[in-house]
């Protein structure tokens, strides 16, 4: 076990950790929705609830950990959020280097590892770099893997999948007799990861907007009309303890 700083230390450690250490999902993926509406509502631009959002993150992070959760995969940016005027788009792509400017050496502390999916290499130089840093810095650590979809998309991510078989089919890499879903998988940008046990979606809305079409296949799903910026550690302790009551099937019975 590592060590643990005190943004991680709960002092209601017993509240906020799950009772029933069985069926703990292992991966968690977020659409953390409802940033604009939060801020709109208080009649501050939209910008503040990203702002806020953001360190609500750090506390869902905190709360994955205590709760044993292996992957968190927090949606960031999709590929269709470019759509979005210049300014807004300017200041989420900052926020990543404020995030990890504030709470990087507590993750480091706490033994978590940063990882990212999407198209990387089209995010602004500045973003890169500072993702790049802390992902260099926690490459070793064993904890909890928190894993930023960033200039995500699922559809781009199975054509350029594809692509990438066809490829390797042509290049002799990959005969298509052996060409198998899990060999597909490894194509993607979640290469080595389990797919995600639970999804979480605030803000009412109830869709993927092309978040990891493949991989939640047989995810279990759960909604709150919480909007992001309100979501907290004990929201997200209720959705895990919603999940240890699902019964899963995959199918049989
Ligand atoms: C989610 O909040 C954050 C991003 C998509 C970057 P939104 O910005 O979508 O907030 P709403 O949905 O407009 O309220
Ligand atoms: C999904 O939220 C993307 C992220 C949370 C990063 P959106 O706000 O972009 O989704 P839509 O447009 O409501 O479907
Ligand atoms: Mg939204």
């Amino acid at each position: 076990m590592s060590m643990k700083l005190p943004f991680f230390k709960n002092k209601k450690t017993e509240t906020n950790t799950l009772n029933d250490l069985d069926n703990i999902p292992q991966h968690v993926a977020i659409i953390m929705d409802g940033n604009g509406r939060w801020a709109q509502k208080r009649g501050l631009p939209r910008v503040a609830g990203h702002k806020e959002g953001m360190n609500v993150v750090k506390n869902i992070v905190k709360a994955a950990t205590n709760n044993n959760v292996q992957i968190l995969t927090l949606y960031t940016f999709s590929t269709e959020n470019w759509k979005r005027p210049k300014s807004e788009v300017d200041f989420i792509m900052r926020l990543p280097k404020e995030f990890l400017h504030t709470y990087l050496p507590d993750l480091i502390e706490n033994n978590v590892r940063i990882e990212t999916i999407g198209e990387f290499g089209a995010l602004p130089e500045h973003t890169k770099e500072a993702i790049q840093y802390a992902k260099d810095k926690t490459k070793n650590n064993d904890g909890l893997l928190l894993n930023f979809a960033l200039n995500y998309g699922s559809r781009f991510e199975i054509m350029r999948a594809i692509k990438q078989v066809m490829t390797d089919i042509e290049d002799s890499k990959l005969s298509l007799d052996t060409l198998d879903e899990n060999i597909f998988s490894e194509y993607l940008y979640t290469d080595g990861l389990t797919d995600p046990d639970l999804l979480i979606r605030t803000s009412g809305e109830q869709r993927l907007s092309n978040f990891l079409l493949w991989q939640l296949a047989y995810t279990e799903f759960w909604f709150t009309d919480v909007l992001w910026p309100d979501f907290s550690e004990e929201i997200f302790q209720n959705a895990l303890h919603e999940y240890q009551q699902r019964k899963r099937r995959y199918g049989g019975i």
